[in-house]
């Protein structure tokens, strides 16, 4: 378990609302902002990061930096879920740690919070990386969603969050 203190986000300027993340893999609840302002894809790039089995970041690559709107710095060290957005459901989490502990990987979108409260919306490959036949760690690439996709994946992680919530 990891103190979350050091990644608090800073408040942004302009306006965004306060909201509660319950962490799963990381100890007790963080305050996000979310500015629900929207941080467009870079097209024809790919942001890629690599972590160590308990999902610290050990690689970014520079889209990364950009587009999450923390530093290198500030990245490298930090738990992944320091992107977790207030909108994701636990289940989507759970079924890609479940699916890489297989030694599989996973695809799927992931809406991502930025340093600044806005969000980005990704699809992403996460691999178990392989060395002498053990996992050492693991990395995803993460590509530019289409737009018809994302619409459809919106209301299904919203579906999926509402019945979390009333804990059904
Ligand atoms: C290689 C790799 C990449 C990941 N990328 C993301 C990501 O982009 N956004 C995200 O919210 N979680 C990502 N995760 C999952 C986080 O580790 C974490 O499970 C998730 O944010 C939920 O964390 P929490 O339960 O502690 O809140 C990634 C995990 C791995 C192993």
């Amino acid at each position: 378990m990891m103190d979350m203190s050091a990644w608090i986000q800073p408040k942004p300027a302009g306006e965004s609302v306060e909201r509660k993340i319950k962490h799963y893999q990381q100890d007790g609840e963080t305050t996000v902002y979310d500015t629900d302002i929207e941080f467009p894809y870079p097209d024809g790039s790919l942001i890629v990061s690599r972590t160590d089995l308990n999902g610290i970041i050990t690689h970014a690559n520079d889209v990364f930096v950009e587009i999450s709107g923390w530093t290198r710095d500030e990245i490298i060290g930090a738990p992944h879920c320091i992107l977790r957005h207030p909108d994701m459901p636990k289940a989507a989490f759970t079924d890609m740690w479940e699916t890489l502990k297989r030694g599989e990987r996973w695809y799927g979108y992931v809406k991502n919070l930025r340093k600044d409260g806005g969000y980005y919306w990704v699809y992403a490959t996460v691999i178990p990386n392989f060395r002498k036949g053990q996992v050492i760690g693991y990395s995803s690439i993460r590509r530019k969603p289409a737009r018809q996709r994302i619409d459809e994946i919106i209301e299904l992680y919203s579906s999926m969050l509402t019945k979390e919530q009333e804990g059904k």
